[in-house]
């Protein structure tokens, strides 16, 4: 099973692949959290990356062309996956059929730019497991600390109003082009995005059982 999550920054990808990758017991691969991750040890990547991440804009295609490329080689993706943030654009869908990795399903998730922006400037998360929650939608159990693993719960930095809107710009006009790209392919599929987070995993969970 290969699916593929697409939608606009905040449109809760990232929220429903932990509910799919653990339905399913396939891996996340999410771009956005492997960025993240080298950053952290990585001083050359670092200086690289971080600039296009604290801007909004995407870091470029061979840059996360390759990290993609080492990721796809490891052996808990034999049994599939699921594809988060990766690709943003035209080029990047290229590169990764070239990797020879055949999507069954490309699945997006569609939220309004407004209510994109309410959840982005609301969402905190966990500095230590990565746990997702959000200051009215989804709050955690003790205020700053995270349900799952007692970390400390902290903002994005990309999460500022000035980024959004950046980050909302950059998919509206390199990411959506994708929609038609995987439509004649015969394998886009939408969903609404905009309810409760229990009712876009079961509208989810239904497209990927269905043939
Ligand atoms: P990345 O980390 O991938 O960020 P993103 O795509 O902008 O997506 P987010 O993680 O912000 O949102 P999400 O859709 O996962 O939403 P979430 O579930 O958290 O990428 C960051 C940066 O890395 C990029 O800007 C770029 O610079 C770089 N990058 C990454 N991939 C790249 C690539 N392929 N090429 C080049 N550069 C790349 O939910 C958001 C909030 O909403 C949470 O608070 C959540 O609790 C809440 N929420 C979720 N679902 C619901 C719901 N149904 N109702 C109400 N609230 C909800």
């Amino acid at each position: 099973m290969k699916i593929l999550l697409l939608g606009a920054p905040g449109a809760g990808k990232g929220t429903q692949a932990k509910k799919i990758k653990e339905k399913f017991n396939i891996p996340i691969i999410s771009m956005g959290d492997m960025l993240r991750e080298i950053i952290k040890t990585d001083e050359e990547m670092k200086k690289k990356v971080e600039p296009y991440m604290e801007s909004g804009k995407l870091v470029p295609d061979q840059v996360v062309g390759e990290i993609l490329k080492k990721r796809l080689e490891k052996k808990d993706c034999e049994k599939g996956f699921v594809l988060d943030g990766f690709p943003r654009n035209l080029s990047q869908a290229k590169l990764l059929e070239k990797t020879g990795v055949v999507v069954d399903k490309v699945i997006e998730i569609c939220v309004s730019d407004d209510e994109i922006i309410n959840r982005l400037e609301g969402r905190i998360i966990c500095g230590e497991c990565g746990e997702i929650f959000h200051m009215k939608n989804k709050k955690p159990k003790v205020d700053g600390e995270c349900d799952v693993c007692g970390g400390k719960l902290k903002t994005r930095k990309d999460d500022e109003k000035s980024t959004i809107v950046e980050r909302l710009k950059v998919f509206h006009i390199e990411t959506e082009p994708l929609q038609d790209y995987y439509l004649k392919k015969g394998i886009f599929f939408k969903i609404d995005g905009e309810k409760p987070q229990e009712e876009v995993m079961e509208n989810l969970l239904r497209e990927i059982e269905e043939n």
